[in-house]
């Protein structure tokens, strides 16, 4: 084993051990169950699998449905309202299972406990709630359901500040060859918009050599793609003792021998630089895909964001991205509906649209988040105006992804098979190196491997094709 992988265990993740074994044996032979519902993004995602690591390691296996888990957990979002209803909706929805099965369990994780009122509820009117813990509790989740099994009432866990970052936490990944990666937690952009800085706390970077170890054992368990997890990526290591900039880390990513495919989430287009567009050029593993939140096209709401660029900074990173990775795909974050918008911003959002030719995009209505700055402007606009310009805004985009995937068809693309399609077993669905979803004629035994396809069609959000001879592992 290499040195690096035999660095010595923090304190933290020992006493975690210690819970595990301590879980374990306490429900040896019981057969325990449990499902995890993941809300929101790649980040909760990525907690989840660790949540997961920890459980199964304790000796729990995975339920097929919630209902029949003994223990349930939620890792939940509070980005936008309408997350947050849905656990409620849920956990109205467990309570009479639970009275059913006494030895069903509901915890809940993630964003949304970090918000005081929230809490505050649950406490209050949601006493079948067992377990309820923050972002920063995650690697407590092994003593905490200790304490949560000891106990006869609700264990709450919250901490408003995250002051460490726990290495080696277990993790269960979906497939065995790709995994994310967090490379810093928590965002100090405060976009007046959003919730994310009060609820993941300050701005935090992994030291690069930890990173660097936890991808080479990754590598050597079968791992060949990797994504970078950051609120903000592009700010990376800057408070650092050792300041190390994000562009120097895919440099040392991609000499790790096994790694074929480096990815990243997400950037924010105001700390975007020039060093990072060269490495983008300059090293053929991290992948030709850029997603680059917009939120808005007009500068008089950007600047009423916080967001700190302009409509035509933001179309000139695009123009420079594109000249130096020219097959790369742009892809982004919209929202509509912010407070004070006007049909003209809305035209301008429309025009960034066509002009940056996104390949993808996730769209959205403002959400008013408590404790946010746009939460009090006065200006709000009502949900029937924004849904207007929300269906504005999907149909000019479905009609650039349109026009771009078009020109896509007769072109080979790199696709790594990731799965049979869920609709017809004869075919399997991937991505190409700049992200978009494939499906192609395949066998189960290629899943893992990066198979040429010449794309035939294009449905939008996915493309059809078949598979070409020539070199693989391209
Ligand atoms: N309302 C709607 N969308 C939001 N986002 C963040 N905060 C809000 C909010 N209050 C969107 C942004 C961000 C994405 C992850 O979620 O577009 O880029
Ligand atoms: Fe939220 Fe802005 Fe930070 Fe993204 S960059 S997490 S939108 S505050």
């Amino acid at each position: 084993m290499r040195e690096e992988i035999m660095a010595p265990r923090s304190e933290r993740g020992l006493q975690q051990e210690a819970a595990i074994k301590r879980l374990a044996e306490r429900f040896s032979g019981q057969n325990m169950t449990y499902r995890i519902t993941t809300l929101g993004c790649q980040m909760n995602a990525h907690d989840s699998e660790k949540l997961a690591g920890i459980l199964s390691d304790a000796g729990f296996t995975e339920a097929e449905r919630e209902e029949d888990a003994d223990l349930v957990l939620y890792n939940t979002c509070c980005v936008r309202e309408n997350a947050e209803l849905k656990v409620y909706g849920r956990l109205g929805y467990l309570k009479g299972y639970k009275r059913r099965n006494p030895k069903m369990r509901i915890a809940l994780c993630g964003c949304m406990m970090q918000e005081p009122t929230v809490v505050e509820k649950l406490n209050k009117s949601y006493p079948w709630v067992d377990l309820v813990f923050g972002t920063h509790n995650l690697y407590r989740f092994a003593e905490l359901l200790e304490e949560m099994y000891d106990a006869d009432r609700q264990v709450i866990e919250l901490w408003d500040k995250a002051d460490r970052i726990v290495e080696d936490l277990p993790s269960i990944r979906k497939h065995t060859f790709k995994a994310s990666v967090n490379i810093m937690f928590g965002c100090d952009n405060f976009c007046t918009y959003c919730i994310v800085p009060y609820v993941r706390g300050r701005e935090r970077s992994r030291k690069p050599e930890d990173i660097l170890r936890e991808i080479r054992t990754l590598a050597d368990e079968g791992v060949r793609e990797i994504e970078l997890l950051g609120q903000n990526v592009n700010s990376y290591g800057k408070n650092l003792e050792e300041p190390v900039s994000f562009a120097k880390l895919l440099y040392e990513v991609s000499k790790i021998e096994g790694i074929d495919r480096i990815r990243f989430m997400t950037s924010h287009p105001k700390d975007l630089s020039d060093e990072l567009i060269a490495a983008m050029r300059d090293c053929p593993k991290v992948c030709p895909h850029f997603h680059l939140p917009l939120q808005s096209g007009s500068d008089r709401i950007l600047a009423r964001m916080n967001r700190h660029y302009t409509k035509a900074q933001y179309l000139d990173i695009v123009r420079r991205l594109r000249e130096a990775v020219p097959e790369i795909a742009v892809t982004t974050d919209i929202m509509t509906g912010f407070p004070g918008e006007t049909e003209e911003d809305v035209e301008d959002t429309l025009s960034v649209i066509r002009e940056a030719r996104f390949d993808n995009a996730f769209t959205f209505i403002y959400s008013r988040r408590v404790g946010t700055p746009a939460a009090s402007y006065p200006d709000q606009i009502p949900e029937e105006t924004a849904k207007v310009w929300f269906d504005r805004i999907h149909k000019t985009l479905e009609d650039v992804m349109n026009a771009r995937n078009t020109e896509r068809i007769g072109k080979t693309l790199y696709v790594r098979a990731e799965e049979i399609n869920s609709h017809d077993k004869s075919m399997l669905t991937g991505r190409s190196a700049e992200n978009l979803l494939v499906h192609f004629k395949g066998d189960p035994s290629q899943i893992g491997r990066i198979i040429p396809v010449e794309i035939d069609e294009q449905m939008t959000y996915y493309l059809i094709g078949h598979p070409v001879g020539g070199p693989c592992n391209a």
